[in-house]
C-alpha cells in the first residue's frame, strides 16, 4: 500500500513539474515557429510585448515571405496591463499619382490583373514605419537588438516546410513572369531545404542602422523605386519618404460580459465584428449548440447583413465620413434582424441590391502576444495576395505588396472578376484601401480574456467572430476554439461556404431545404487563427491554427 502511495506521489510530482504544468508567463503565437521563438526570446531578455512584436514581425518577413513583409502594411491593436487600449494603422496608401480610374481601359472596363500583379498594384508600404513608430512609443530594448534576430535568420537560413514548398511551387510561374527566370524564389526550394537570403539580411541591416529611414530613404529607397518603375508602377521617392502611420481610436463594444476591442476603419474588421456580435446578442446561441442548424442560420444571417453594410459605408476615415456610431447602434442592428425568419433564408438580393464578392485574397498573417507584465498585442499584417504583386526586389531580398487591389477598381460596379465596387472605397492619392483585418483583444468582466486574429481576406471577420463564440458561448478551450470547423457568408455571392468534410450531410441538406446555398465540396480551409486565452484564474493558454504551420512559443 505504502509502495503504491509512494509511486503515485512520485508520478504526481513528476507530472506537476513537467514543463506543460508550469504556468505560462508570456507567449507568442504566429504563422511560423522561428518567428514565435524569436518573439519569446526577446521577452526572455527583458523585452515587452511591443519589443516582441517588432522582432516577430521582422522574423516573419524572412521565413514567411508570402505574407510576412517589410513592404506591406498592417494593424496593431494593444491593451496595456493598466487596461488602456490603442491601435496603430500602418496600412499602405495609394501613391500620389494614383487616380480613381487607373485600372480602367478607354471603354471604362477594368483591365484584368492590373491591380493584382506587377508594379501598378503596389501601395506605398507601411510596415517598417509602423514598427518603428511602435518602438518609439513603447519599446524597452534598443531597436538594433530587435532587428538582429531577423538578420541572423536571413543569414543562417530558415527551414522550408511542406506547405511552404507547395506555396513556392504554386507561384513559380508568376515569379518568373514578373521577375525573370533567375529570380530568387523561382529556384527550387524544397521541404527540408534551408533558405539563406543575404540581400534581405543587408536590407534589415540598413533598417537596423537607420530606423525607418533605412527603408524609406537612401539605398533601399533607390532599389525600391527602381523596381517599381521597371515593373510599370508609379510610387515616387516622396511617396516613400512621406509615409506615416496613424494612431487611431480602436472600435470597442460590449457583448454580454465581454468588452471587445478591434481595429477601426480603414479596416472593416472592428465595425463588422461589432455588428455581428450585437445582432446575435438577443439570440440564445449557447442553447442552439455549436455549429447546429440554428446557430449557423442566425450567424449567417447577421454576417449577411453586416457585409452588406460594409460594402456601402466603409473606407478610409481620413477621406470618407463613416457613420460608425449608427452602424453599431443596438436599435439599428435589432431592426436589421427584424426580417429574419427561422423557416426561410433571407435572400441577399433582398438585403441590398448588388452582386458583389470582396476583393481581398487569403494571404495575410496574424500573431498574438502576451508579455510577463500582462501587456497584450494583436497584429495582422499583409502583402495582400500571396507574395503580393509578385514584384521581387532582387537586391533587397523582399516582395512588394499588391494592396491596391483592396480598393474598388470601379466604384458602384462589380469589376471583371466579379469584385466589389463602392464609392467609399474608391481610389484617391494618399488614401488607404479598405481592409478586413481584425486584430482583436477581448476582456471578460474587464479582465484580459483573449488575444486573436487571422488571415483569410473577407473570411477574417467571420473567423474571429466564430472563435470568440466558440470560447465564450460553447466553453471550448482556446486550441479547440481555433481548431473547430468554420463557415462563412459575406452577403454576396449569396453562398454559405463550409470547410470541406467537417459538416454532416443532413445538416447541409436541411440548410439547403430552407434556401441556403451551400458550397462545401470545393471550398478551402477558412482562416488560420492564432490566439491566446487567459482564463478566470489568470491561467494563460495558446491556440495555434493547425491549418497552417502556425506555432506557439511560451515562456514559463
Ligand atoms: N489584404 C487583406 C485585407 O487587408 O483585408
Amino acid at each position: 500500500m505504502n509502495k503504491i502511495l509512494l509511486i503515485l506521489t512520485a508520478s504526481l510530482f513528476i507530472s506537476c513539474n513537467s514543463p506543460e504544468n508550469i504556468a505560462i508567463k508570456a507567449a507568442v503565437v504566429s504563422a511560423r515557429t522561428e518567428a514565435s521563438k524569436i518573439g519569446v526570446n526577446i521577452m526572455d531578455k527583458g523585452g515587452n510585448a511591443f519589443d516582441a512584436m517588432i522582432a516577430t514581425d521582422l522574423a516573419l518577413s524572412v521565413c514567411y515571405p508570402n505574407a510576412g513583409n517589410i513592404a506591406g502594411g498592417g494593424f496593431l491593436v494593444y491593451r496595456k496591463n493598466d487596461g488602456s487600449f490603442g491601435s496603430l494603422d500602418y496600412r499602405e496608401k495609394a501613391p500620389s499619382l494614383a487616380s480613381r480610374d487607373m485600372y480602367l481601359n478607354s471603354d471604362g472596363n477594368v483591365i484584368k490583373g492590373k491591380s493584382i500583379i506587377g508594379g501598378l498594384a503596389i501601395g506605398v508600404p507601411g510596415t517598417v514605419a509602423g514598427l518603428y513608430e511602435v518602438h518609439k512609443k513603447f519599446g524597452s530594448l534598443p531597436w538594433s537588438e530587435l532587428v538582429q534576430p531577423a538578420i541572423d535568420l536571413a543569414t543562417r537560413g530558415y527551414l522550408v516546410t511542406e506547405k511552404q514548398q507547395k506555396s513556392f511551387d504554386g507561384k513559380k510561374n508568376e515569379f518568373i513572369e514578373v521577375n525573370g527566370e533567375n529570380t530568387f524564389y523561382a529556384k527550387k526550394h524544397e521541404k527540408g531545404d534551408i533558405v539563406i537570403n543575404l540581400p534581405l539580411a543587408n536590407t534589415l541591416k540598413l533598417i537596423q542602422e537607420n530606423g525607418r529611414a533605412g527603408f524609406y530613404q537612401g539605398v533601399n529607397a533607390e532599389r525600391f523605386i527602381n523596381r517599381v518603375k521597371n515593373t510599370g508602377g508609379i510610387i515616387s521617392k516622396e511617396d516613400l519618404k512621406n509615409y506615416y502611420p496613424v494612431w487611431r481610436k480602436p472600435i470597442q463594444f460590449e457583448y454580454k460580459e465581454l468588452t471587445i476591442t478591434s481595429m477601426a476603419p480603414p479596416s472593416s474588421g472592428g465595425v463588422c465584428l461589432g455588428q455581428m456580435l450585437k445582432m446575435i446578442e438577443p439570440f440564445d446561441i449557447k442553447k442552439y449548440g455549436h455549429n447546429s442548424m440554428e446557430s449557423i442560420q442566425v450567424m449567417v444571417e447577421v454576417e449577411r447583413r453586416s457585409y452588406a453594410d460594409r460594402t456601402e459605408y466603409l473606407g478610409d476615415p481620413d477621406f470618407v465620413n463613416i457613420p460608425q456610431n449608427e452602424l453599431l447602434d443596438s436599435l439599428y442592428l435589432n431592426k436589421r434582424m427584424s426580417d429574419f425568419n427561422w423557416k426561410k433564408a433571407t435572400l441577399s438580393s433582398d438585403i441590398n441590391p448588388g452582386n458583389i464578392v470582396f476583393n481581398e485574397t487569403e494571404e495575410t498573417t496574424h500573431y498574438s502576444i502576451i508579455d510577463k507584465e500582462g501587456n497584450a498585442v494583436s497584429v495582422t499584417t499583409t502583402l495582400n495576395g500571396s507574395y503580393g504583386s509578385k514584384v521581387y526586389v532582387e537586391d533587397g531580398g523582399y516582395f512588394l505588396n499588391n494592396e491596391m487591389d483592396d480598393f474598388s477598381s470601379k466604384p458602384g460596379v462589380p469589376n471583371m472578376f466579379g469584385l466589389l465596387g463602392s464609392e467609399a472605397n474608391s481610389i484617391l492619392p494618399g488614401k488607404r484601401m479598405l481592409s478586413s483585418m481584425t486584430p482583436t483583444i477581448v476582456e471578460k468582466n474587464k479582465k484580459l480574456y483573449m488575444i486573436l486574429g487571422t488571415p483569410g481576406g473577407s473570411t477574417i471577420i467571420t473567423s474571429v467572430f466564430q472563435t470568440i463564440l466558440n470560447a465564450y458561448e460553447f466553453n471550448m478551450g482556446i486550441q479547440e476554439s481555433v481548431n473547430a470547423a468554420r463557415f462563412h457568408h459575406q452577403w454576396m455571392p449569396d453562398i454559405v461556404i463550409l470547410e470541406p468534410k467537417q459538416f454532416d450531410l443532413s445538416l447541409i441538406l436541411n440548410l439547403n431545404n430552407i434556401g441556403y446555398n451551400i458550397e462545401e465540396r470545393f471550398s478551402r480551409i477558412i482562416g488560420r487563427v492564432d490566439a491566446i486565452m487567459i482564463d478566470d484564474n489568470g491561467v494563460i493558454s495558446t491556440g495555434a491554427d493547425p491549418r497552417g504551420d502556425d506555432s506557439s512559443s511560451v515562456l514559463r
